[in-house]
């Protein structure tokens, strides 16, 4: 597919091996300090088929990656296309090919249907010029191992996992669709779980007393010159509180020979929730942003709280894709959500100010206090309810 840029021979397309890949290694090399070979195995793992690049006048002039997966947000899974490793080589930036390259990319997700793209961005502005948003937290805790003090070793059983089970992955849905934001993972994120920067994890599962799989954890260790290691996490899933402890008492089985645990979540994870006392420390390592691509489909796709039944009466403006501007009205009831246009357009808002809202990381009347959003003050109250669920958050990076 290719979108051709009006004012030039700039075009978007799909990324052609013979002509693009020994350029693109180099843009990415330059872009994320890697050498030759780090580059050559995470395009391997991203799939050379989902690269897209600018090029000018045949000249690859910029390139990302496509990761096709999902978003849970109020319990559904919402199709997303995940985005990264966007890069211009050094001697081409500052001439407008990253922007360039996001509006072509926003638009060819809409054309497919994409409801939302998501990223993690180095430059905010970059993004949000084409509609992106903070949409949601990932979070770094790190824990001294001498501190864990929830552990049970009661009767639930603890023991070593296939990497690739199918459930792992279930108890993994079961667990993300209770929040809104965990990725609805595909195979790329999956091998982050699997090899983080390539160092192997290893997963652990607790069964209960009928032998399903309650919760799990991806453990490693690094060895400090002490002779200790550090324990990273790069997954820690539960379904009971039991299950959580016992995961716990597997952790703290580590302390001996440990110093620090850490792993990733939101503003808190339901983990720490277990612990008796907070001796952590938690860093805002990254914001992540979506757009909301394909409004209908977005607003469709996503599940809202059974028990609200509301009328939102939406005006947005979307430069971009025209085909999202205009007056929308999203009737919630039992839990889903009909868009149709027209209506009476209360609330005001152009594509970021849609995207923080329909996360759930601000409702209208916070999206309306920091510029996002306009309207008659009771009819953004009014709206409140029908985005809200837990603070968005993520655990996994892309
Ligand atoms: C970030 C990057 C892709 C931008 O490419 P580019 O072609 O130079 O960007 P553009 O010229 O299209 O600029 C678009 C916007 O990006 C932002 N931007 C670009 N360079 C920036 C910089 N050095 N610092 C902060 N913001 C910057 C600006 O908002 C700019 O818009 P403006 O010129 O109207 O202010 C490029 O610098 C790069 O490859 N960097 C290293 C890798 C990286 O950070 N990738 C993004 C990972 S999410």
């Amino acid at each position: 597919m290719k979108h051709a840029d009006a004012a030039s021979d700039i075009e978007y397309v799909e990324h052609d091996a013979p002509r693009d890949h020994a350029a693109v290694v180099r843009m990415l090399r330059h872009a994320f300090a890697s050498d030759p070979e780090g580059i050559e195995a995470w395009m391997k793992i991203g799939g050379e088929g989902n690269f897209r690049t600018l090029v000018d006048s045949s000249r690859p002039a910029a390139t990302l990656l496509r990761i096709p997966m999902g978003q849970y947000f109020g319990g559904r899974s919402v199709k997303m296309l995940g985005i990264a490793g966007v890069a211009v080589a050094p001697e081409d930036r500052g001439r407008g090919y990253a922007g360039r390259m996001m509006r072509a990319c926003v638009r060819a997700a809409h054309g497919e249907g994409w409801p939302l793209v998501g990223l993690y961005a180095s430059t905010h502005t970059l993004y949000r010029s084409v509609g992106f948003e903070h949409a949601g937290h990932r979070f770094q805790y790190t824990i001294p191992m001498s501190q864990i003090d929830a552990g049970a070793h009661n009767g639930e059983r603890i023991e070593p996992l296939d990497h690739e089970s199918a459930e792992v992955r279930e108890c993994y849905a079961k667990f993300a669709a209770r929040y809104d934001g965990p990725l609805d993972r595909g195979p790329y994120i999956w091998q982050r779980i699997k090899s983080p920067r390539g160092e192997e994890h290893h997963p652990f599962g607790v069964r209960d007393e009928h032998g399903a799989l309650r919760g799990y954890v991806f453990v490693n260790q690094k060895r400090r010159p002490d002779g200790r290691a550090d324990v990273s996490l790069s997954d820690f899933v539960f379904h009971t509180a039991a299950a959580g402890r016992r995961l716990w008492a597997l952790l703290a089985d580590y302390s001996m020979m440990s110093h620090d645990l850490e792993f990733f979540g939101g503003p808190t994870h339901p983990a720490l929730l277990l612990l008796g006392q907070q001796r952590y420390d938690i860093v805002n390592k990254d914001t992540w942003l979506i757009r909301v691509s394909h409004v209908k489909a977005a607003l469709e796709a996503r599940g809202y709280a059974p028990c609200v039944r509301a009328q939102v009466h939406l005006e947005i403006a979307d430069d971009l894709v025209p085909a999202n501007t205009g007056r929308w009205t999203l009737t919630i009831e039992s839990g889903k959500g009909c868009v149709e246009q027209g209506g009476r357009g209360e609330i005001r808002v152009g594509a970021r100010g849609l995207a923080a809202i329909y996360s759930g990381l601000l409702t209208p009347a916070h999206a309306a206090n920091v510029g996002l959003a306009t309207g008659e003050h009771t009819a953004l109250q009014a709206a409140n309810s029908a985005f809200a669920g837990g603070a968005p958050w993520m655990s996994d990076h892309f």
